[in-house]
C-alpha cells in the first residue's frame, strides 16, 4: 500500500482518537454537574463500581496494561451516550439502576410522622387533609413506597398557581365540554356518574371507562371529601400546554401566591411546541414532518425513562408516535390550564393522569400457560397487536407511527444495522459496533407482526398495509407464554398490556410515551428494559440479553433476573390496592385544590 493511501486511512482513525481523547475528560465533569443540577435523587459519582467477574464470564480479569475504562454520558435528558471505550453501558444501567431502588425502599417513610415531615420536605407545603386516613389504608394495605408520588405533584403543580373561584369555574364551564363525564359524591355521600356530555347514540361506548373507577373510589368513598372530576372517555390527552402559561402560574406558586384568569399571559399558538421552552430541542430548530430526523448516530440507552418521555427535549417523538402525528403540528394550546382527567396524559399536556384499573389482572391462568423463565422455548422478541396509533390514509403520515414503525423496522431485511458486541465482559471496552446484515438479523432474532386484520384505515389504506405489513394470526395467552422477551408499545393510548405481560415470567422491554401513575414505583433495567421510541437501542439490548443470532454473548442470568423482578413487582406495586391508595391521594389533593380555601383542607398535626 502506498503512503499517501496509508495516511488518508489513518486520518480518521487518529482523529477519532482524538475524539475518544477529548469525551475521556468530558464525562466525569458533565456527571459532576449533572448531581448538581439534579434534585439529588441520582447520585451517580457515589455509586460502586461493578463487580469484577459476572456468571457468563467468571474469570475475566482486566488485562494488565490495558487502559482504565472510558465513562458514558449521562445527558440531563435521560439517555447515556455510550463511549465505545467504556464497557457495554447495560452492566452499569442495571447496577446503578438495582441500587437506586434499593436504596429507594430503604429510605421509605414507616410511620404517619415520617410521611408527613417527607411531604413537607418535598413539596413545601403541608399534606392534604385526610392524609392520616390514606396512611392508615396505605398501612392497612401493605402499599410499598408511600412517599413516591411525585406524579401527583407534577400533575397538579401548576394549578395551585391559580385563583381558586377561576379554577372552579373553569371546571364547571368544562363539565358541558362534549365528550366528557363528571363523578363525584352525590347528595347521598355515595360516588357516582354525576353528569356526562356525550353525543346522542354515544352513551354506551363512552360511559364504560367510568364503570370501575367508580367502583374503584367507592372503596374508599367515606374517607373522600366532596369533589367533581371531569374525565375524558378517550384513549389519549385532550389539553395541550402553553408553556409561557404554566411558567406564569409555576412562578405564582413559587412566591406563594395565585394568579386570576384574566392576568394570564397570551398564548402562543405554535402547535405541539406551544408547551416547550423556548430554548428547548424542539423550540430551536423547526420540525418538519415531511422530513423525519436522521438516525442518531450516537448509541444512546435510557437511564431514566419519564425524561426521555418529554418531546421537547426530544423532538423526534413528534416524527414518531401517532399521538403527536396524528394531528401534525399539533392544535393550539389551551388559554387557560383546565383540570379534565385522562386515562393517560403526556408531558406536553396538563391532563390529570387517573391510574387505569382497566388492564388489571390477578394473574396468568392457569399458570402452565406461563412457563419459567428457563422453559420458555422461543427465543425472539414477539410482539402481536393491531395497527393502532392514529387513522392511515393517503393524507395521514402512518408510515412513521409508532407501531407501524415497530412492524416495518424489525422486519426489514435491506441494508444493514450496527450492532454493539455482546460478548464483551464488563472490565473490556465494548468496542466498534458491528455492521450486521438485517436480512440476517431480523428474521433470526424478531417475531413481530400485526395480528387479525388492518384496522384503522381508509379502504385503499387497508389494501396498502396488508401488502406490505406481516398480518398474522391473533396468539393466544398460552402461545404468548413461549417467548423468553416480550415488548410492550404504546396503542391508540397507553398500553393496557404491560400490567399483564409484566405478570409473566418472559422479560418485558417498553416503549412509550406515557408516563403512568407507577412511575414513582417502579425501576426500569430492574423490573423491565426501556427502549426509545425511535428503536435505534432495540437491536443492542436485546443482543446484549438473548446474545446475537447464534446467541453468543447472551447474559441470560440478568434476563432471567429481570423476568423475575418483574413478576414480584407486579404482584407486589401494582396491586387493586396501589390503584386505590393512588386515586386516594389525588383525589385527597384535587379536593383541596378545588376548594376555596386551600388551608382549611390541609392536614394538621
Ligand atoms: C373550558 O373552560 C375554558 C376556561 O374557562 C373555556 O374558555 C372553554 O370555553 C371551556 N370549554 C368548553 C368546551 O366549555
Ligand atoms: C346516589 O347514588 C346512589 C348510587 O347510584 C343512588 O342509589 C342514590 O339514590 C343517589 N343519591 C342521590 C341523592 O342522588
Ligand atoms: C465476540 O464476537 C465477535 C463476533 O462474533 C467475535 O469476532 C469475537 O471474537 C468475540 N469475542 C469474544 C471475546 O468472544
Amino acid at each position: 500500500m502506498s503512503l499517501p493511501r496509508l495516511r488518508k486511512l489513518l486520518k480518521p482513525f487518529l482523529f477519532s482518537v482524538l475524539v475518544v481523547m477529548l469525551f475521556f475528560e468530558l464525562p466525569t465533569s458533565f456527571v459532576r454537574r449533572f448531581r448538581q443540577d439534579s434534585d439529588g435523587a441520582l447520585d451517580f459519582a457515589t455509586l460502586a463500581p461493578p463487580p469484577a467477574a459476572t456468571a457468563e464470564h467468571p474469570k475475566a480479569r482486566p488485562p494488565r496494561t490495558q487502559a482504565p475504562l472510558g465513562k458514558h454520558r449521562y445527558r440531563a435528558d435521560g439517555l447515556v451516550e455510550t463511549n465505545l471505550d467504556g464497557p457495554h453501558p447495560i452492566y452499569e444501567l442495571i447496577s446503578r439502576a438495582e441500587q437506586e431502588w434499593e436504596a429507594k425502599l430503604e429510605r421509605a417513610s414507616k410511620t404517619l410522622d415520617e410521611a408527613v415531615a417527607e411531604y413537607k420536605r418535598r413539596y413545601s407545603r403541608k399534606p392534604p387533609k385526610g392524609f392520616d386516613l390514606w396512611w392508615s389504608y396505605v398501612t392497612e394495605h401493605n402499599v410499598q413506597l408511600p412517599d413516591e408520588y411525585d406524579q401527583i405533584h407534577n400533575d397538579l403543580e401548576a394549578f395551585w398557581g391559580l385563583e381558586p373561584a377561576d379554577l372552579i369555574a373553569i371546571q364547571q364551564e368544562n363539565e358541558s365540554k362534549k365528550d366528557s363525564y363528571t363523578i363525584g359524591k352525590n347528595d347521598s355521600g355515595v360516588i357516582e356518574v354525576l353528569t356526562y356530555a356525550f353525543d346522542d347514540g354515544r352513551y354506551d361506548q363512552l360511559i364504560v371507562g367510568s364503570r370501575k373507577i367508580v367502583e374503584m373510589l367507592r372503596q374508599v368513598e367515606d374517607y373522600l371529601p366532596p369533589f367533581r372530576m371531569t374525565l375524558s372517555p378517550h384513549d389519549g390527552p385532550n389539553r395541550l400546554t402553553d408553556h409561557g402559561v404554566k411558567e406564569a402560574l409555576l412562578g405564582a406558586v413559587e412566591g406563594r401566591t395565585y394568579l386570576d384568569r384574566a392576568s394570564l399571559p397570551k398564548i402562543r399558538t405554535l402547535g405541539w411546541v406551544s408547551a416547550c421552552p423556548p430554548d428547548s430541542p424542539a423550540r430551536l430548530k423547526k420540525i418538519n414532518l415531511d422530513n423525519p430526523p436522521p438516525r442518531p448516530l450516537k448509541k444512546t440507552f435510557i437511564y431514566d425513562h419519564v425524561r426521555t418521555m418529554d418531546p421537547c427535549n426530544h423532538p423526534d417523538l413528534f416524527h414518531h408516535h401517532g399521538q403527536f402525528l396524528s394531528h401534525n403540528s399539533g392544535p393550539s394550546p389551551q388559554h387557560v390550564i383546565v383540570p379534565e382527567f385522562s386515562y393517560c396524559s403526556t408531558t406536553i399536556h396538563h391532563n390529570i393522569r387517573v391510574p387505569v384499573p382497566y388492564s388489571w389482572v390477578e394473574d396468568i391462568l392457569p399458570r402452565s400457560d406461563d412457563p419459567e423463565f428457563d422453559d420458555k422455548i422461543d427465543e425472539r422478541l414477539m410482539w402481536r397487536g393491531s395497527n393502532t396509533g392514529m387513522f392511515h390514509s393517503s393524507t395521514s403520515r402512518w408510515e412513521h407511527s409508532h407501531r407501524d414503525f415497530l412492524v416495518s423496522y424489525t422486519n426489514d431485511l435491506e441494508g444493514t444495522i450496527s450492532v454493539l458486541e455482546p460478548n464483551k465482559t464488563r472490565m473490556e471496552k465494548v468496542g466498534e459496533p458491528r455492521e450486521l446484515r438485517k436480512a440476517r438479523v431480523n428474521p433470526a432474532v424478531m417475531d413481530i407482526a400485526f395480528g387479525g386484520k388492518p384496522l384503522a384505515c381508509s379502504a385503499s389504506t387497508c389494501g396498502l398495509l396488508k401488502e406490505i405489513y406481516p398480518f398474522r394470526e391473533r396468539q393466544s395467552i398460552r402461545e404468548a407464554g413461549n417467548y423468553k422477551y416480550i415488548i410492550d408499545v404504546d396503542g391508540n393510548g397507553w398500553s393496557g398490556r404491560f400490567k399483564r405481560l409484566m405478570t409473566t415470567n418472559s422479560m418485558v422491554f417498553k416503549s412509550t410515551i406515557y408516563p403512568e401513575w407507577y412511575a414513582d414505583r417502579v425501576a426500569p433495567w430492574v423490573h423491565y428494559v426501556p427502549i426509545q421510541v425511535d428503536l435505534s437501542d432495540l437491536h443492542d439490548a436485546l443482543f446484549f440479553f438473548r446474545g446475537d443470532g447464534n446467541g453468543d454473548g447472551a447474559h441470560e442470568h440478568l434476563s432471567r433476573k429481570i423476568a423475575v423482578a418483574g413478576r414480584k413487582w407486579s404482584k407486589t406495586f401494582w396491586r387493586q390496592e396501589d390503584l386505590i391508595s393512588y386515586f386516594f391521594r389525588l383525589t385527597l389533593e384535587y379536593a383541596r385544590l378545588m376548594n376555596l380555601d386551600r388551608e382549611a383542607m390541609s392536614y394538621s398535626d
